[in-house]
């Protein structure tokens, strides 16, 4: 069954197909996975087609971190989003804190507002994330509760949120950042409170909620093969193998101008040959302010090679940036002396990562078939 998304298209429209990209998976994939995964139907291309456009050629979704105040605040910010990307993430509106600031009291407003600038735009909606150990509301941080009560807030939380945002949102972030970095669970409020099980259990609660979303888990740090990427494998391995509905894997990539792992292709082919999507899902570069000579283009062949990664991967089916512009990032609160990580300048002028990108994703679509 293909279910076709009427969401109004802006350039190439999103298709939202019946099949998972694991169909194209390598062979032996342990199949299909539940969930629907969004397929853009390509446009013509021209001189100046936008990266969504691009991508679409390759049936490969581009998309952005979304900081949901400066839709309104920043001058160009979403007429930029709108054109050049086909999917957005909330960077922090679908989080906990966001959405629950008050328990029992759920506030999606802003979460809303982002989702309905998506139907505008003919974009899909990534969403981020249900569980982590970060951006809890303060009730539940400042909680005191008996361990099976922390199960029975997860499941409510989960069900509440992914159910609000049933059939708006193709695949969610379920949980964000399970494991520390020696590939063992990090020892954070959930699994101290209800055990390695948790994560079973909120894959079962939100494919409840939403039997159509694609599930993934999200990290950083586990794109190389290392400690950290083979205590992920793990993790899913047994996850699948219980029938757990987990759908894909995101790998973050945030990175230094050090670059793409060398092993970044290998080890996400392991993970498709799983029978999983897998998904650039937070990228950026940051680089040393202001910015030496060469430091940009040198930042453009990091971008060029995590997009080459994705696209060197039929499983990889969402290529996103951890925000678009230099104007609104969050790298410079959380690394001092650091920053212009974005494809786009303040200005939202195209940086040689922009083209860098585009260059690649040009290439894919018009290159023939092998
Ligand atoms: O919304 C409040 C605002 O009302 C208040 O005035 C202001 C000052 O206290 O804080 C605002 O909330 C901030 C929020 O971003 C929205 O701007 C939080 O303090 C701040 O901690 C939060 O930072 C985000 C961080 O996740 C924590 O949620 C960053 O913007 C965001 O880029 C970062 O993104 C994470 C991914 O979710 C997971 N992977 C790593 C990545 C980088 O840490």
């Amino acid at each position: 069954m293909v279910a076709v998304s009427t969401l109004a298209a802006v350039g190439s429209a999103i298709v939202v197909a019946g099949q998972t990209r694991a169909e194209n998976a390598p062979a032996g994939a342990a199949g299909t996975r539940p969930g629907t995964v969004p397929t853009p139907v390509p446009a013509p291309l021209g001189p100046h087609s936008p990266l969504r456009d691009l991508a679409a050629g390759r049936g490969l979704v581009v998309g952005s971190a979304v900081d949901v105040p400066a839709l309104s605040a920043t001058p160009g910010y979403a007429a930029e989003l709108g054109r050049e990307f086909s999917s957005v993430t909330a960077e922090s509106a679908m989080k906990w804190d966001a959405v629950e600031p008050v328990q029992g009291s759920p506030d999606f407003t802003a979460a809303d507002t982002l989702v309905a600038f998506a139907r505008t735009h003919g974009q899909v909606v990534y969403g981020h994330n249900l569980v982590w150990y970060q951006s809890l509301p303060d009730w539940l941080t400042n909680a005191t509760l008996p361990d099976a009560q922390y199960g029975e807030v997860l499941r409510a939380h989960i069900s509440a949120e992914v159910g609000h945002f049933r059939q708006a949102v193709w695949a969610w972030d379920v949980v964000n950042e399970p494991l520390a970095e020696d590939g063992s669970l990090r020892p954070d409020l959930w699994t101290s409170h209800l055990g390695p099980g948790y994560i079973a259990d909120a894959l079962r609660w939100a494919h409840d909620a939403d039997p159509d979303a694609v599930l993934f888990l999200n990290e950083y740090g586990a794109e190389d093969v290392n400690a950290k990427s083979d205590g992920l494998y793990r993790l899913v391995r047994d996850l699948l193998a219980q029938g757990v509905p987990l759908g894909g894997v995101g790998f973050q990539l945030h990175l230094a101008p050090a670059g793409v792992p060398a092993r970044l292709v290998e080890n996400l082919r392991r993970f498709t040959a799983l029978g999983l999507q897998v998904a650039i899902t937070e990228l950026d570069v940051r680089v040393p302010v202001p910015a030496a000579a060469g430091a940009l283009a040198r930042q453009a062949e990091v971008y060029l090679a995590a997009i080459s990664a994705c696209l060197a991967v039929p499983g990889c089916v969402s290529f996103t940036v951890w925000g678009f512009t230099d104007a609104v990032s969050w790298i410079p609160a959380a690394y001092p002396g650091y920053g212009q990580a974005c494809l786009l300048d303040p200005t939202l002028a195209p940086k040689p990562a922009y083209w860098a990108v585009a260059g690649a994703l040009r290439h894919a679509a018009t290159a023939t078939p092998p």
